[in-house]
């Protein structure tokens, strides 16, 4: 059974719909792209009693949870409890995204580099804080925050009107932090909880406008394997920061279990820890398996029955995956709702893959329901061809009512 409803979730859906092992697949609450590859079971994926019933009624065999929310909520826990092989961390482990303090407070303590900084519970404390990090600096929200906790903030003006607007309502947790410079990349990581694999690189286009101008996005687009991540800084990362964590967590009695994802700066000074997710990214999820070749569900159930060591490294395709997530006009502000969608035929038709996020069913049409709307995923020789194989699809695509960003993978390039 899979969790989740977004692109992220689609193609996972259909990396695991391509496996042998594959007997049933179910999916809560799932979306019309992910019904191609799934039964969509009729769940309150919030109600983990209602999702434990579920699981025992049906036999699952192994539970596969895509997004955070629930991971920090203690879903994977609780689904543990009965015995269901899960991939994805428990709450405790979780918290590596579920609290900023926390994952720094580890790289502390275990020497992991990432950017110094303060954890601060008042405003008067944060604003004292500021001294300590001149004019740039980075104002960080303690929770789960959908991508819109951080400002960057190149003048004191602005740190003090981002911690102005965290304490607006009362008292909150914030971490304050250096500013870090370098190209950023993405690794992933899976881990049974001691054992670990490399599962590629990506990278993310977080700004909504072309060239990365204006408001921070859930992800507009993103290719894999990021090249910035040269063998030589990924093995780096592995030895620095994953490993140290993974170890970590074990010593602590709350192993990680899952796909740890390492957003990285890669500095002079070698690669440093912006964040951890404790999930796949979306959309570095729908490139990841575009280029994934081995069968997904023997290796995520692998994860979770904690026998990774077994398993053969994953392999991919030396090929480039790039993704251009078309959404809804308005997003990340308010999205419209409801627009027609056509023309996905015809873009597949050019050989990419259009996975499905903020989708639904309305009077026998397929039309938008929230903010990103569809990830079309090529694959080509290098990261040019790939990106024009991707906008080949995207121009194939009927959404009047939806926007996309035109330059993805414009660094690389
Ligand atoms: P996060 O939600 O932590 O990934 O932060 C969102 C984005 O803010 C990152 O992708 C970076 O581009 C930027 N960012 C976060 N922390 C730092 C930092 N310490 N230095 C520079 N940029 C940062
Ligand atoms: N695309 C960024 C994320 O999934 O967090």
């Amino acid at each position: 059974m899979l969790v989740g409803s977004g692109g992220r979730e689609h193609a996972l859906a259909w990396k695991l719909a391509q496996s042998p092992k594959l007997d049933t697949l179910f999916a809560a609450p799932g979306n019309p792209g992910i019904a191609e590859h799934a039964t969509i079971a009729a769940l309150d994926v919030t109600d983990h009693r209602a999702v434990i019933d579920f699981c025992r009624r049906e036999k699952i065999g192994l539970v596969v949870i895509g997004p955070e929310a629930p991971l920090v909520e203690g879903l994977a826990d609780n689904l543990r409890t009965i015995g269901v092989p899960v991939f994805g961390p428990g709450r405790a482990a979780a918290q590596l995204e579920g609290s900023k303090g926390f994952t720094k407070d580890l790289c502390a303590r275990v020497g992991i580099p990432t950017a110094a900084y303060v954890r601060v519970t008042s405003k008067d404390g944060a604003l004292a804080a500021l001294d300590d990090f001149g004019e740039r600096c980075v104002i960080k929200a303690d929770g789960l925050a959908a991508g819109k906790g951080v400002t960057v903030a190149t003048s004191r003006a602005e740190a003090e009107a981002a911690i102005d607007a965290l304490f607006a309502d009362g008292p909150a947790e914030a971490v304050i932090e250096e500013m870090l410079e370098g190209p950023e990349a993405s690794l992933f990581v899976l881990s049974d909880g001691t054992v670990t694999a490399s599962f590629g690189s990506a990278q993310d286009h977080k700004r909504v406008g072309d060239g990365d101008t204006g408001p921070n996005t859930g992800g507009m687009g993103a290719y894999s394997p990021a090249a910035v991540l040269t063998p030589e800084l990924e093995e780096r990362a592995l030895g620095e920061i994953v490993r140290p964590t993974i170890d970590a967590l074990a010593e602590a009695g709350t192993p990680y279990v899952g796909v740890l994802y390492a957003g990285l700066m890669l500095t002079a000074d070698g690669p440093k820890l912006i964040e951890y997710n404790v999930r796949f990214g979306d959309p570095e999820c729908q490139v990841l398996m575009a280029r994934f070749t081995g069968d997904l569900v023997e290796l995520l159930l692998a994860v979770a029955e904690g026998r990774l060591a077994d398993e053969p490294e994953p392999a991919f395709s030396p090929e480039v995956a790039l993704t251009v997530v078309m959404a809804a006009k308005g997003y990340p502000g308010t999205p419209a709702s409801g627009g027609a969608i056509g023309g996905i035929d015809a873009a597949q038709a050019t050989g990419a893959v259009v996975f499905q996020a903020g989708t639904k069913q309305a009077g026998g049409k397929l039309v938008a329901s929230g903010g990103r709307v569809l990830a079309v995923t090529a694959t080509g020789a290098d990261v040019k061809s790939a990106q024009a194989a991707a906008y080949r699809a995207v121009d194939a695509i009927d959404f009047p009512d939806g926007f996309c960003r035109r330059d993805i993978g414009w660094r690389a390039i």
